[in-house]
């Protein structure tokens, strides 16, 4: 059966600021931390991650463009632009990859503007409010949707049952 586990991990803006922002809302990890531990659980699930962090748009709307044929999957923190960018949106939709949005801080019981997420029904789920162990769980439950789904493209392939 082809296996299906590269993830794209996908910070945007400001989060490379993590260590120096609110404790309170985002933990004390910084960036380059955060990325560690998102790598060590990645590697416990079997999954290889590659890792992306821009504070311009544009720049993340053409690196979800161009990960045709190098990602199974998403994993994306847009931070800010989670609530109004319109452009993540369409071109999130237009990688047609399984995606987990994950938020550090629990957004919903935040300022409300923060309540809105404009890619939340693109994603196949959203985890918030549970720093960087939210990234474990939203790594498994991408684990999970790509295993599904290989067995039914291998299915739909043999007509037998994946192994
Ligand atoms: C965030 C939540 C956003 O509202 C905020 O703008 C961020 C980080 C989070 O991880 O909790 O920058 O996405």
């Amino acid at each position: 059966m082809d296996v299906h586990n590269r993830i794209e991990v996908m910070h945007g803006v400001n989060l490379d600021q993590l260590g120096r922002r609110d404790p309170v809302h985002y933990g004390g990890l910084t960036f380059t931390e955060l990325e560690l531990r998102i790598g060590r659980f990645a590697h416990e699930l079997g999954l290889i991650p590659r890792y992306f962090q821009t504070n311009h748009e544009g720049e993340f709307v053409e690196h979800l463009h161009n990960l045709d044929g190098l990602a199974d999957g998403i994993v994306v923190n847009p931070g800010a632009w989670t609530h109004y960018s319109y452009a993540i949106r369409d071109a999130l939709e237009l990688t047609g990859l399984p995606a987990v949005e994950v938020h550090l801080s629990d957004v919903d019981s935040r300022e409300p503007f923060r309540r809105q997420s404009v890619i939340r029904d693109l994603c196949v789920t959203t985890v918030s409010g549970r720093g960087a162990d939210g990234y474990r769980q939203a790594l498994e439950r991408l684990r999970d949707e790509l295993s599904a789904s290989s067995s039914a493209a291998y299915k739909a392939r043999t007509g037998a049952p994946a192994a």
